[in-house]
């Protein structure tokens, strides 16, 4: 390919160019320079891409000798060639740390204009090179949502900043600030890294300057909880140590609360794992000593492949010292934008129906089987899937943690997930509405429809369905009353 083939403007022999990058993770930035290049035939040795702060930087100042003012594409240049594939491993390539992958994304990009299936062939070495830089970023991206680990901070006018140390091995920290946020949309947060820090104050998202390991506060009470999730979590009959360090590298551990217990949780694995057998997996977790701490568990919680659907755990609500505890079957879509249980169209008619029947909303405590909402993409739309047998039962330890914090003496299960929630077993809700099943604890519980199943009926039959859920509803107001 030569400059006059492709564009028709003269590219000088012997001149090279040096493109500056404003940051090390601007891929923006590079592919539109790239693009402008191959459009101006810019053979990849004539380009040097300089990071900020790279030795490029000595000529920052303006174009050095040998050096030009980047070429400008003449108008009706020939597009530049790319593939998705190549688009979506050079997007993950480029936060790499490696200082030559800026270099070699524009060989790749050079070289698809005359091989445009250049990506599919995992025996050049450039290709390979380059899938495995993405790789690496990817692996890193991942050790950032593992590892992080909040510490909790007062600022002065007392409302809690919860800050982290976190040190990437690639330019990650901006690209992740999205899945932070999302996942602790209601907390206010900081995470510091030598590579630039990143602020989410609930509503807006601010980037600072790279930060050293004692700007971060050292331990506190979160620090207690993630030791406790841990040990709760520490499944000795799983225990594969290769694996786990394989999982957790020993680097991150010293910023683990947790990884404290590596040693010892090691040690104490055959006993305990005796002891599970004897006692049942249940009996080894440390309850949670307060609804802020399920809450924070719950956000955590990883047992589950709901969670990995990247939604936010949703923690149940009301008094903690609720009379009547109402227990649905997830949160849905508008339940996860907001944070809270039983807002969304399900949500509505339940609370008409609760205040038809005399009961306090606000007095209830409100809250889920499962935490995540589960769900699979329809287009734009995210729509609603059922849990699992399992999911639910695994869910069960949280639910069960809110009822022996709570205390109700009556619960509503609203559907046959919530009632396998709080039962272990599935049952059939037609048979068993309209009498009390006892709990463990001396508490009722009683078991009606789900409120979506109604919205879901039309005329007579959705009118009948609501009669009965009147009846069950007014059941549950005469227990309340003497209780
Ligand atoms: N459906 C549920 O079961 N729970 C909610 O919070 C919302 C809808």
């Amino acid at each position: 390919m030569t400059a006059q083939r492709r564009s028709g403007q003269n590219v000088s022999l012997g001149v090279h160019y040096a493109v500056h990058l404003p940051a090390p993770d601007d891929f923006p930035f590079w592919r539109e320079r790239a693009r402008g290049l191959v459009q101006c035939d810019v053979p990849p040795d004539r380009v040097s891409w300089i990071e900020p702060g790279g030795t490029g930087d000595l000529f920052a100042q303006g174009p050095a000798r040998g050096e030009k003012r980047l070429p400008v594409p003449p108008a009706g240049a020939p597009p530049v060639r790319t593939s998705q594939r190549f688009l979506t491993v050079a997007r993950s390539a480029a936060l790499h740390s490696d200082p030559a992958r800026f270099g070699l994304l524009y060989r790749v990009l050079w070289r698809l204009q005359c091989t445009p299936r250049l990506m599919e062939d995992m025996a050049d070495p450039e290709v390979r090179r380059l899938e495995e830089l993405a790789k690496s970023v990817r692996r890193d991206a991942h050790k950032m949502h593992a590892f992080v680990r909040f510490r909790e901070v007062m600022e002065e006018d007392g409302t809690p900043h919860f800050v982290a140390w976190f040190e990437p091995d690639h330019h990650i920290v901006r690209a992740e600030a999205a899945f932070f946020m999302r996942r602790f949309a209601n907390m206010r947060w900081s995470i510091l890294t030598p590579r630039g820090s990143i602020h989410w104050d609930g509503t807006t998202m601010r980037e600072g300057p790279p930060a050293r390991r004692e700007d971060a506060p050292g331990g506190d009470p979160v620090e207690a909880l993630w030791r406790s999730y841990y040990a709760s979590i520490f499944n000795p009959a799983r225990l594969k140590v290769g694996a786990m360090l394989s999982e957790m590298p020993r680097k991150y551990w010293k910023n683990l609360p947790e990884a404290e217990l590596i040693p010892q949780l090691i040690a104490g694995a055959q006993a305990r794992e005796a002891a599970m057998v004897a006692a049942g997996a249940r009996a080894e977790r440390v309850r949670p000593a307060s609804l802020a701490e399920v809450a924070q568990g719950i956000a955590a919680c990883r047992d589950c492949p709901i969670a990995d659907c990247g939604t936010r755990a949703v923690a149940g609500e009301g008094p903690s010292c609720a009379t009547l505890m109402l227990v649905g079957e997830q949160p849905g879509d508008q339940e996860e934008i907001a944070g809270r249980p039983f807002v969304g169209p399900a949500g509505q008619l339940l609370d008409e129906h609760l205040a038809r029947a005399g009961i306090d909303r606000e007095a209830a405590y409100v809250t889920n089987a499962v935490k995540h909402f589960k769900f699979a993409w329809r287009g734009r739309h995210r729509l609603h899937q059922s849990p699992t047998a399992k999911e639910i039962d695994t869910c069960r330890w949280w639910l069960e943690a809110e009822r022996v914090l709570v205390q109700p003496r009556i619960v509503l299960a609203l559907g046959a997930s919530a009632a396998r929630g709080l039962l272990g077993r599935t049952l059939n809700v037609t048979r068993e509405r309209g009498r009390a099943i006892p709990l463990d604890d001396g508490a009722e519980l009683w078991v009606t429809v789900h409120p979506s199943y109604l919205l879901r009926l039309d005329g007579e039959a959705r009118a009948q369905q609501e009669r009965l859920f009147a009846a069950d509803l007014a059941m549950v107001r005469r227990r309340l009353g003497e209780a």
